[in-house]
């Protein structure tokens, strides 16, 4: 079973930004995970819509929002308006989360919901027919390079379960946080269809390209 890969720009140079997204996507990755973080639904501040903007210049690749913020509902519009194509938006940070995904849909980007490691699966119960994608936090959110936790797997394949029980086959598992090349093909076999990887292309030893091809090795 194969998986789209989404290079995280958190851990490029940013100094070097448009350059790095260029040899990503020559690399050949998929996706641009775009960590989106407000300082106080994450130990982190990254950046806001005009990055978003300004990669979207940078490269032709779809633009993956994961905004790790409180009140999404406020960013939701300048991130659909900077091109984003799908914003993820996270369980814990959501008062009325079926208006969020529901405005994230009207604006025709691609609704997704991120749980926390601890956040259990039934949380989805209500919301997971209204998805295009639900978000598996292996690590907890605010920064790359962390180790990957491993009761995420049984996590993805309990999702992966429920989504095929329920007719609902077609909504993406995306998994992000502390994917290598050596879990990657665990993560896929248990049912996860988008891996986001960060400083493992990223890392700043190897070239993009480098890290990339070693990735795509285990990815079916
Ligand atoms: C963490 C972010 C992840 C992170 C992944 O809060 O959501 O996307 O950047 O980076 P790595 O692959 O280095 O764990
Ligand atoms: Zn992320």
């Amino acid at each position: 079973m194969s998986a789209r890969l989404a290079a995280s720009i958190l851990t490029a140079d940013f100094a070097r930004l448009g350059e790095e997204v260029a040899a990503a996507e020559q690399a050949g990755v998929d996706w641009i995970h775009v960590d989106v973080m407000d300082g106080q639904f994450v130990p982190n501040l990254s950046f806001g819509p005009l990055v978003a903007k300004a990669l979207r210049r940078a490269t032709s690749l779809p633009l993956d929002v994961h905004l790790m913020v409180y009140q999404p509902e406020n960013l939701i519009p300048a991130f659909a308006e900077a091109g984003a194509a799908s914003i993820t938006v996270q369980m814990e940070a959501c008062t009325h989360l079926q208006r969020t995904v529901q405005q994230i849909r009207d604006l025709g980007v691609r609704p997704g919901v991120a749980l926390n490691p601890s956040t259990p699966l039934i949380t989805l119960e209500e919301i997971l027919p209204e998805l295009d994608m639900v978000l598996i936090m292996s690590v907890n959110p605010g920064f790359g390079g962390q180790g990957y936790l491993p009761g995420s797997t049984s996590k993805i394949a309990r999702l992966r379960r429920w989504l095929q029980e329920s007719g609902l086959a077609h909504v993406d598992i995306e998994v992000d946080g502390g994917i290598k090349a050596d879990n990657a093909a665990t993560i896929i076999a248990a049912g996860a269809t988008v891996l986001v990887v960060g400083s493992a292309v990223f890392s700043g030893i190897a070239p993009v390209a480098e890290n990339v091809a070693r990735l795509r090795a285990h990815f079916g």
